[in-house]
């Protein structure tokens, strides 16, 4: 029921930021970042976001195009008006708020660390940590705290997609992952052999749509439709769908 109608007159409208009923809008999506979006085994779109993404654009009457981006192309994608809206589990962080405007979050996700069961170093003592191999999805905000708080102590491998990162743990040529707890829970932890490994570090300041500066009317919109979702229940139908705690 998601879905998709052929992007047309967008740059016009959000250009001329008319408030028009029926806005296009194209969402993007890095996937896969289960439980947040990805390919179920139909290869439909699907998780917790792109069930929200759906949700807002029914309460905005929007016709909205799902399309998928790699993160490292997220916010120059945006600033190209390749689409839209980002709602990719982005963490609203003082850099990026430079570069986009956040709607107000929607989501709270620590940043979680897994590995091995047979793991038994404590991830915050640095001596210990040293010369371990920690993955991170580049350019994320596990990225830059691994980098800040780590950097020159552990090796650090940073990937793509958070799928190779979590392939790459199970091939055993990492020691650790850091990464939205969530995802850690749900693709490493789904797995034998693998458990948390330390305290899940907070790091931004909840998840967000992100959107261009100049489309505050979008931003009030997305709010609106937020607020609407959250108090008819519709909000935590789907988060029960996927978070089952
Ligand atoms: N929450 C983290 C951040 O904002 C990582 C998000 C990565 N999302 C994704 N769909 N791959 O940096």
């Amino acid at each position: 029921k998601n879905l998709i109608i052929a992007a047309g007159c967008v740059l016009a409208i959000l250009a001329s930021g008319a408030h028009a009923e029926g806005r296009d809008l194209r969402i993007a999506f890095d996937i896969p970042y289960k439980p947040f979006e990805y390919k179920d085994e139909n290869g439909e779109l699907t998780g917790f976001e792109v069930d929200l993404a759906s949700a807002i654009c029914e309460e905005m009457q929007a016709n909205c195009e799902f399309v998928v981006q790699a993160w490292d192309g997220m916010i120059p994608g945006l600033l190209a008006r390749k689409f839209d809206l980002i709602m990719s589990s982005m963490s609203i962080t003082d850099e990026r708020a430079k570069r986009v405007l956040f709607s107000d979050p929607y989501y709270i996700t620590p940043g979680g660390w897994f590995g091995p069961e047979d793991f038994d170093t404590d991830v915050t003592d640095m001596d210990a940590m040293k010369g371990k191999t920690v993955g991170v999805q580049r350019g994320t905000t596990m990225d830059t705290y691994v980098t800040e708080e780590m950097g020159g102590v552990v090796t650090i491998k940073r990937y793509t997609t958070a799928d190779d990162m979590v392939l790459d743990l199970e091939g055993e040529r990492l020691d650790v992952v850091f990464v939205d707890y969530p995802v850690g829970e749900q693709t490493v932890l789904s797995e034998d052999g693998f458990k948390e490994v330390g305290e899940p570090v907070k790091l931004g300041q909840g998840v967000a749509v992100a959107m261009r500066k100049r489309d505050k009317a979008v931003a009030e919109e997305v709010n609106e439709a937020f607020r609407t979702i959250k108090e008819d229940g519709t909000y935590d139908t789907i988060m029960k769908k996927y978070f089952t705690y």
